[in-house]
């Protein structure tokens, strides 16, 4: 495979063309690598990555910072810890490289929590002008004065030299996702009058002299540099973005990693995010690299939502990228391109771009995690390696999800003689239902990740098997693990029991026509992705939902196409109402202290789960081990079962 062959970025060799890009993960503490990220790390360089970009690390802590928690390379004091890093990584045969960073405006982000400008520590931000980055919370910048330019250029040198003394091979730049380099280069964020601002040439500047500072500091090291391939309007055309390129390859830049978003732009419809989510098409932004690629001689890198080896092979093939960046994939399964060498492919354990554990953690200042992965960010805990079991058990997993299925594959692999029985015909869970809404198709791939898994492993699945106390009693297991998942709520509303009443779950795995109008009674995920799916067939959809809005807690790179679509299908959405009686013609709600009644055909309930108990309270008087997981034990989501099915396979 051409994915597998090596390439030369300036002087140096990369073992092959599979690059994991920065991801910033909230491991360091206090700017210093911890531990942690050197075990997260050194996972992905195992697992046969040419090159790795470590997270950037920030030329200015804190006014420059990305996020609460970044790395920063603004100190000799760092030097020690980054050696470290280098070093795990380059002991397995990846490439080293580091990505060094300013967030400009975009570190100026409020908390929501405490209303503080937590990232910078309280300080205002800087930019190239006095606008804000137009994304709800963040405050308008400082606008920086010439000489703090050109002190800003010294500390992207010093940048330089430090990450060379700590023994990375290679420098990234990151002027991409409208951080402080990415902000002078674009009109959107630029509107300087002096030599700085206006033109191309001035945009450029800021870029240019610090490439060159840098480069005096590197020698034969290569400098390689992010940017975006597209910017919003009133930025860069794609005609000047290739000229920009051109211009850091004249420059000296030795390689040019090709990305987009910075999110105030999700919310302009059609504009592809730096992380685009669930439900957009593979090799998503592969044209704007050729749109670079037109403009350079130097090897140009591919990302995001680049999933599969094949896809990626092509790319290659068709002379459209010269490398590809894999970065979600490699948080999901760091040993995505030794799978891929051995011919594994449908052993990878699959992103499916749901954003949920990286950069949904990341936005919530938490460590990332994923919900595929229960062992990210604690590769090096040992207590969450599978070990062989003492004693091999008779353990029989009750549910066939995801909660399930995991179980019994740590369970399998650990040795155990494990059983699943499913009362369906099929093993998914509510995951065959999830994938059901509009973009949400790629969640097949956890689905078809765990039959190929199961089947691999000598796990006996029976399906069409409901599980009572009885069979459990007969079969005599060691130990069982109930993941049954959870049960729609009926809330106690007049008329619930009325037969134009639909739990949303019924809809969907039964496939139920509904037509004419329908009121959705609660506005959570499962509420909102419903009413886009009757929305998109012709239904006249109202939501009513309780709280102040709809679709809480799901990542807003979900959730604005999901409201672009709703506003396309005229949902009307009712916030802070209640729903009074049902009624065999409609709803009776009451808003804002007034009542009104909805005319609707049917209703639908969708206000969520509830635990699954029945059955643990009849088994515990006989089965000697009980475990539960999942939505039968607290309602959540996948990555709730994925994880906790992983705890418990690790000590049946
Ligand atoms: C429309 C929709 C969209 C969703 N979207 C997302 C999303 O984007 N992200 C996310 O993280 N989560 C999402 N979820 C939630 C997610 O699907 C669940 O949280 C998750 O599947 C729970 O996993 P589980 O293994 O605990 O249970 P389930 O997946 O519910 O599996 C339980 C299994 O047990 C079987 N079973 C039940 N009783 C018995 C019995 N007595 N004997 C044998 N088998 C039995 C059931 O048939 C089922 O297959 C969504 C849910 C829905 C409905
Ligand atoms: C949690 C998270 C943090 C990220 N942090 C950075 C970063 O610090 N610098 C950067 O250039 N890109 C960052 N990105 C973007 C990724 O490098 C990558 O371009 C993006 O995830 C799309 O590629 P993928 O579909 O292969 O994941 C981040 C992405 C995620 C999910
Ligand atoms: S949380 Fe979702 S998007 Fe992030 S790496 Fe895991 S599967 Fe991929």
């Amino acid at each position: 495979m051409k994915l597998l062959t090596p390439i030369k970025i300036g002087n140096l060799e990369v073992r092959n063309r599979v690059v994991m890009p920065s991801i910033t993960n909230n491991y360091a503490k206090d700017g210093y690598v911890t531990q942690q990220m050197l075990d997260y790390y050194e996972a992905r360089a195992r697992g046969g990555v040419g090159m790795i970009c470590v997270e950037d690390g920030i030329v200015d802590f804190p006014i420059g910072n990305n996020t609460k928690n970044p790395v920063s390379i603004d100190d000799d004091k760092y030097i020690p810890m980054l050696t470290k890093l280098s070093t795990v990584i380059k002991k397995h045969g990846a490439r080293a490289a580091i990505q060094i960073s300013h967030a400009g405006r975009r570190a100026g982000r409020v908390s929501p929590e405490n209303g503080c400008m937590e990232v910078t520590r309280g300080i205002i931000p800087v930019g190239p002008s006095i606008i804000g980055h137009p994304f709800p919370g963040y405050v308008v910048p400082r606008e920086l004065r010439i000489e703090e330019i050109e002190d800003i250029v010294e500390k992207f040198g010093q940048a330089a030299r430090r990450a060379i003394e700590a023994g990375f091979e290679i420098v990234g730049l990151h002027c991409a996702h409208m951080y402080l380099c990415g902000e002078f280069l674009s009109p959107w964020a630029n509107k300087r009058t002096d030599k700085y601002g206006g033109s191309l040439e001035n945009r450029l500047r800021f870029t240019l002299e610090i490439i060159q500072r840098m480069k005096k500091e590197m020698g034969n090291v290569p400098l390689i540099c992010r940017m975006n391939g597209e910017e919003p309007v009133g930025g860069n055309t794609l005609l000047e973005i290739r000229e920009i390129a051109r211009r850091l390859q004249s420059a000296g830049i030795e390689a040019i990693s090709v990305s987009t978003g910075f999110g105030a732009v999700l919310t302009e419809r059609d504009f592809i995010s730096a992380e685009a989510p669930i439900g957009t098409p593979e090799g998503c932004i592969v044209h704007l690299a050729e749109n670079i690629k037109i403009g350079t001689t130097i090897p140009v890198m591919a990302g995001n939502m680049i999933r599969t080896p094949e896809f990626a092979e092509n790319v290659l093939l068709e002379n459209r990228a010269d490398m590809i960046t894999i970065g979600r994939p490699l948080i999901t399964d760091p040993d995505w391109v030794n799978k891929v060498s051995a011919g594994k492919n449908r052993d990878i354990r699959p992103c499916v771009s749901c954003c949920q554990g990286c950069l949904g953690y990341l936005t919530r200042d938490l460590p990332i995690t994923c919900i595929m992965n229960p062992v990210t960010g604690r590769e090096g805990d040992h207590s969450m390696q599978p070990v062989p079991a003492e004693r091999a058990k008779k353990v029989l997993v009750i549910g066939g999800g995801p909660g399930g299925l995991e179980t019994a594959i740590i369970a399998a692999r650990r040795g155990h003689k494990v059983t699943i029985w499913e009362k369906a015909q099929q093993l998914g869970g509510t995951v065959l239902l999830a994938e059901l809404p509009p973009r949400k198709a790629e969640l097949k791939k956890i689905t078809n990740y765990f039959r190929h898994t199961v089947s691999q492993l000598k796990i006996d699945v029976e399906l069409g098997k409901e599980a009572n106390k009885e069979l459990i009693k007969e079969f005599n297991p060691d130990a069982v693990v109930l993941a049954i998942g959870g049960k729609g709520i009926l809330p106690p509303i007049k008329g619930i029991t009325q037969n134009n009443v639909f739990l949303a779950n019924d809809i969907l795995k039964n496939n139920i026509t509904l037509s004419g109008k329908v009121v959705i009674i609660g506005g959570g995920q499962v509420g909102v992705e419903l009413a886009e799916l009757l929305g998109e067939k012709g239904v006249s959809v109202t939501v009513v939902e309780a709280l102040p809005s709809v679709a809480e807690g799901v990542f807003f790179g979900i959730k604005v196409p999901l409201m672009f679509k709703l506003e396309d299908y005229k949902v009307r959405l009712l916030t802070n109402t209640l729903a009074k009686e049902i009624k065999a013609n409609g709803l009776l709600i009451e808003r804002n202290g007034t009542e009104e009644f909805i005319e609707a055909s049917s209703i639908v309930i969708a206000v969520g789960q509830t635990a699954q108990n029945s059955l643990e309270d009849e088994l515990k008087e006989f089965v000697p081990e009980l475990h539960a997981v999942g939505d039968c034990l607290k309602p959540g989501n996948i990555m709730d079962a994925v994880h906790e099915g992983y705890k418990v396979g690790l000590i049946i």
